[in-house]
């Protein structure tokens, strides 16, 4: 028996083990009920009187040590499967992530719309590719007008009603008038393409808000004051408003519209060029001759219609005179209107 328990002894010493399953499989030979050491526990009641203390304690020991050495084993493989489990840090902060900003010519637009929308204006839109129809035929622009030239206008096909990028939000109020019952009231915000080369001044791709009101006995003394309202919302209540006589195909009368400067108060200043006012948009009353094209009878219904530039509202509020930077995406730029969102 002595050498017996030796021999396990050695093999103990020299167990190792992949995996949990070994382990479970060596406590099953050593020391399940049939196992080696329980299988010398069984000889032991054999054993001579004077041997049984000897062996009793190095067969106490060989138990203990197989169990010790099964529970080492597990703890060294049980490491190893935590060892090679990814490390997650659950408790540490997740990665910052930079939010974007509102570009200023979409919050322009929004505070546009929304100062509209209290006016009881619902907001309609139309498509970027247009025929001319819509952009200049029912607008009333004689057909050898030059903003139909092609230094103007980008043309995309060439027909009796050509393919074109609208070159003003403009021609939704014509598809409004087509479709929508009357009477009618909408802003149509949008982008508008025109022929220009690109500098500080101007650019080939801007935004436009339009508005239109059709309804019985509509007057230019509504307009007048649609457009105060506005100015005032926009600008500040200070804000003043003056009408300057104009020319539109599709408006008579026309107008373009100046507010007091908001810089210097109307004193005259070099944002106003020392004038005190700034141009803001074009309106007027709604020809006839455009009501008629859209199906709509100028004897019992008119309107006024106002267009103006997104990008210009938003040079007025924040003094960005360099067109391009709207365009150009830079995020310094783009952070400066973080506060205004
Ligand atoms: N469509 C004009 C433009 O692009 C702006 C405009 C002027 C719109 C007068 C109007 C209006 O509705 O009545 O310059």
């Amino acid at each position: 028996m002595k050498q017996r328990i030796e021999e396990l002894l050695q093999e103990i010493q020299e167990l190792k083990a992949q995996k949990l399953q070994d382990i479970e499989e060596y406590r099953i030979r050593l020391l399940g009920k049939k196992g080696a050491i329980t299988k010398l526990f069984e000889d032991f009641r054999e054993v001579l009187p004077e041997q049984k203390r000897e062996l009793g304690q190095k067969l106490n020991s060989l138990k203990n040590m197989a169990a010790s050495k099964l529970e080492e084993l597990k703890e060294k493989v049980e490491d190893a499967v935590q060892q090679n489990a990814p490390k997650f840090d659950f408790t540490k902060p997740g990665d910052k992530f930079d939010l974007g900003t509102r570009h200023p010519i979409s919050i322009t637009r929004e505070e546009i719309l929304s100062i509209f929308s209290k006016f009881g204006y619902a907001v309609a839109e139309g498509p970027e590719i247009e025929d001319d129809w819509h952009v200049f035929g029912a607008l009333n622009f004689p057909p050898e007008h030059p903003a139909r030239d092609m230094q103007d206008t980008f043309f995309i096909s060439q027909s009796d009603n050509p393919v074109l990028l609208r070159t003003h939000t403009s021609s939704v109020q014509v598809r409004a008038m087509e479709r929508m019952p009357l009477p009618i009231r909408i802003v149509c915000p949008g982008r508008v393409f025109r022929n220009e080369a690109i500098s500080a001044r101007a650019h080939c791709i801007f935004h436009q808000v339009e508005g239109l009101y059709i309804d019985k006995n509509v007057s230019f003394a509504d307009l007048k004051q649609a457009v105060l309202l506005f100015a005032k919302e926009m600008f500040g209540e200070q804000t003043k408003i003056r009408m300057r006589p104009s020319y539109f195909p599709f408006t008579e009368p026309s107008a373009e519209v100046d507010v007091s400067c908001n810089i210097c108060g109307g004193k005259g200043c070099n944002i106003c060029k020392g004038t005190g006012w700034l141009e803001i948009m074009g309106c007027g009353m709604v020809d006839p001759n455009v009501l008629e094209a859209s199906g709509i009878d100028p004897k019992v219904y008119s309107g006024f219609a106002f267009g103006m530039g997104v990008e210009r509202i938003a040079m007025l509020k924040w003094q960005v005179k360099d067109l391009r930077l709207y365009f150009e995406n830079d995020v310094r730029f783009l952070r400066e209107f973080e506060t205004v969102i």
